[in-house]
């Protein structure tokens, strides 16, 4: 029976050979932050208030003067590709029956145009801010074209992590069958079978960028692999507001000080980040960080906040100490490896679901109700 986001988890580990489902529930070196990220939840208990008349239920949210009929977005991941044929295409559609934002990430197998056009509903583009900034201008450019509504620039990324599992499985992508897994692709049919009957694995976006030798996997992450710059600093910033008029997010904030700075800067939006446990290692978790970078933005810029949010009662918490929104990645990629764009849709409903039980049993009707008095921290 699936009925909550860890019973997802457990069907795509079924539905997924070990080492794509490892891509996307594992993490960094020792999964330090990975574990973090869940932990943190659990030091926070709730204080619910009684006879509140809870009957009327509003979990509604504006974040960058967008209206949300729930307090979560979907993050930008290139794992969905790995799920399901289309899964970018499924999941940004899940969002907009939602109620939500699709985040695209720039590794999405469907192009940010397909993306765009088959998927009905307001859309964001995340990117990097890569070497070749002719190539990440046209990929600016493409988003403005195609309607995304604000830029996500993702900035924890200076190199790329070891995430050990990956390496363990010596996976490479796309997948291909081999000697040394081929008892996991026919203990994993049906998997294989859509891989087999689908488009060849790419990433969509990049395959047809300016200047990009071959359109395939391999060649795409060659040209991400000469891009990564690690010499970015706070100075990019201004280039990119002069590229970009619309809102501006910066994802994968983690200090006071860089927060207090991006809101000194203008910047719209963060997001308390740490990849999902992704990049560095015994990184703080993002809940336990999240009062300190509240207080030291001081309502200069929105906060949102992502990492191991799996449960309606995780975004209360969230919400409670400070965050507008969260966003979940891991879920929505555990509900399309179950089942396609339905795991999707019931991933997204249970955690609307359960968002506005736990409202009533703690006591508050809409969330701006909630304040300080209505958790406390354990250690
Ligand atoms: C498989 C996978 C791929 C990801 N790819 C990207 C990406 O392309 N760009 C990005 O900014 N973040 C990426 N992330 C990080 C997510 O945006 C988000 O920060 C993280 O998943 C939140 O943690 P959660 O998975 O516990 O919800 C990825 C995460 C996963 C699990």
């Amino acid at each position: 029976m699936l009925i909550n986001v860890e019973d997802y988890r457990k069907r795509a580990e079924k539905r997924l050979p070990r080492s794509i489902f490892d891509l996307i529930d594992g993490g960094a070196e020792d999964e330090i932050t990975l574990k973090r990220n869940r932990a943190g939840f659990e030091q926070i208990s709730l204080v619910p208030r009684i006879l509140a008349n809870v009957e009327g239920r509003d979990q509604s949210v504006t974040v960058l003067g967008n209206r949300l009929e729930v307090p979560f977005l979907l993050a930008p991941t290139g794992g969905a590709k790995t799920c399901w044929p289309n899964g970018d295409v499924l999941a940004a559609t899940g969002a907009h029956k939602c109620g939500t934002i699709f985040i695209v990430s720039t590794y999405t197998g469907s192009s940010l145009e397909e993306i765009a056009e088959r998927a009905p509903g307001k859309k964001w583009f995340q990117l990097y801010i890569w070497r070749d900034r002719s190539l990440v201008k046209s990929l600016v450019d493409r988003a403005k074209a195609a309607g995304y509504e604000a830029l996500v620039l993702t900035l924890d990324y200076p190199v790329p992590a070891l995430r050990e599992r990956d390496v363990r499985h010596s996976l490479v992508l796309p997948p291909k069958i081999t000697f040394k897994n081929a008892l996991e692709s026919l203990l994993h049919p049906l998997w294989v079978k859509r891989l087999m009957f689908s488009p060849s694995m790419s990433m969509g976006t990049l395959a047809i960028a300016p200047g990009v030798s071959g359109k395939d996997l391999k060649s795409t992450s060659a040209l991400i692999k000469k891009n990564i710059d690690p010499s970015v600093t706070w100075e990019d910033l201004k280039w990119f507001r002069s590229i970009w008029s619309g809102p501006l997010v910066l994802k994968g904030v983690l200090s006071p000080e860089d927060a207090r700075q991006a809101a000194s800067l203008g910047i719209d939006a963060i997001v308390v980040s740490n990849h999902g446990g992704r990049q560095l290692d015994a990184a703080i978790s993002t809940i336990e960080i999240l009062p300190e970078i509240v207080e030291a933005v001081n309502g200069k810029t929105e906060i949102l906040m992502d990492g191991g949010i799996r449960r309606g009662s995780d975004i209360i918490k969230a919400r409670a100490l400070g965050a507008k929104a969260v966003l979940i990645g891991r879920p929505y990629l555990y509900g399309l490896a179950a089942n396609g764009g339905p795991g999707v849709d019931a991933v997204l409903n249970i955690l609307k679901t359960e968002v506005d039980r736990t409202m009533a049993l703690l006591g508050i009707s809409k969330l701006s109700d909630l304040n300080k008095s209505y958790f406390r921290y354990h250690k």
